[in-house]
């Protein structure tokens, strides 16, 4: 395998700082298990990252194979996609560290997760967190990737990507491929249900629903899901207005494949007390065999293990390629051995 294939290639990652949300899967990971057949695709934990905030080191390691099983239970098939563990790769942080001097101070404090993470954890506002950016360039940059499929909140990162690439293109020559955020149409930015104003965050747990949760747990975070104080409990995509039914609609959206006029029609007259229960059911549905599915591999530590090794050998292949191209470039002298 290498990355002169025909085939495009697509890359994205995801924190194991909590477990995987309904805004992870809608946003991310549900519209990647299509994607194999087409593309050359590389999914991993994205370990590195999360070390900008403090963690639990038990916790991590837990919540990293963890999530490596809930990608395959959602249809990420190991045959067909190449998922790994980031810190397994160690290119990551190398390239992260040149392209780190080619990314500009104003660049970086412009980014509003930095400016969010910055304020909620004020006693900590460490280096990496500054230059988190970066190591996302390098991740996607070192696999030459064509797209990133990500949800709203990641593409201002994408964009500082794509500038950081066409950069060092500019001074270097034809190094790296710029790649493309990749977004879906609806599920992109899925809010809290206690607070439709707010992205879903595992920072909130009352108004974030896991893809481990129990069904009645799910029910319900759905029943006491806020909605608005319409009389009528109109049920009606207005996102400006109706925050909280629009938020509803959207998951409900990607979980039935109903497009927003279908499911007006459907709950039209009914109200608040039936749509709320309704979404909550097709969620509850749609998540089951995922969970089930991820239960039983969490419990095959060698399956995972397996997969996680073979993932990093063959992420490993592809990166190191790019990287030794990069040491070239900027004048680094050949490693002798
Ligand atoms: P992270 O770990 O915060 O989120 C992982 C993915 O889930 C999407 N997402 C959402 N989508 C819709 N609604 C939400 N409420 C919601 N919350 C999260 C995110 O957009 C993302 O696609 N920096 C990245 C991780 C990363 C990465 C990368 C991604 C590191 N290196 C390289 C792509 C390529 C992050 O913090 O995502």
């Amino acid at each position: 395998m290498d990355n002169t294939t025909a085939k495009k290639v697509m890359l994205s990652g995801i924190q194991p700082s909590g477990d995987l949300h309904l805004g992870n899967y809608l946003g991310a990971v549900k519209n990647w298990a299509d994607l194999a057949d087409e593309f050359d695709c590389y999914y991993f934990m994205a370990d590195l990252h999360t070390l900008t905030v403090r963690q639990n080191p038990a916790e991590l390691r837990r919540r990293s194979t963890q999530q490596l099983a809930q990608y395959i239970a959602c249809g990420l098939d190991p045959e067909k996609n190449t998922l790994f563990i980031q810190s397994h790769v160690h290119e990551h942080a190398e390239l992260g560290w040149i392209l780190n001097c080619y990314t500009m101070f104003g660049e970086l404090s412009r980014m509003t997760q930095f400016k969010d993470k910055s304020a909620k954890n004020a006693e900590n506002v460490n280096g990496g967190l500054f230059t988190y950016p970066s190591l996302m360039a390098a991740d996607i940059l070192l696999y030459q990737a064509d797209f990133v499929p990500v949800g709203e909140d990641q593409k201002q990162h994408c964009e500082l990507t794509r500038d950081i690439a066409t950069r060092f293109n500019n001074i270097y020559g034809e190094t790296f491929k710029v790649p493309e955020p990749y977004i879906p149409k609806v599920g992109a930015r899925i809010m809290s249900l206690g607070a439709p104003n707010n992205k879903m965050s595992k920072s909130d747990p009352q108004g974030c629903v896991f893809l481990l949760d129990k069904p009645e747990d799910i029910a319900r975070k759905f029943k006491r899901a806020v909605t608005d104080s319409d009389t009528e409990h109109c049920v009606r995509y207005a996102p400006q207005e109706k925050p909280g039914v629009a938020n509803l609609m959207s998951i409900y959206s990607s979980v039935t494949g109903k497009s927003f006029d279908e499911i007006e029609r459907e709950f039209d007259g009914k109200g608040y007390g039936v749509f709320k229960p309704a979404v909550g059911e097709a969620v509850i549905e749609h998540l089951r065999p995922i969970r089930e599915e991820a239960e039983r591999i969490i419990a095959d530590k060698a399956y995972l293990s397996s997969v996680y090794t073979e993932g990093a050998r063959k992420a490993q292949y592809i990166a190191r390629k790019t990287l030794r191209k990069v040491y070239k470039k900027v004048g680094l002298v050949e490693k002798p051995f």
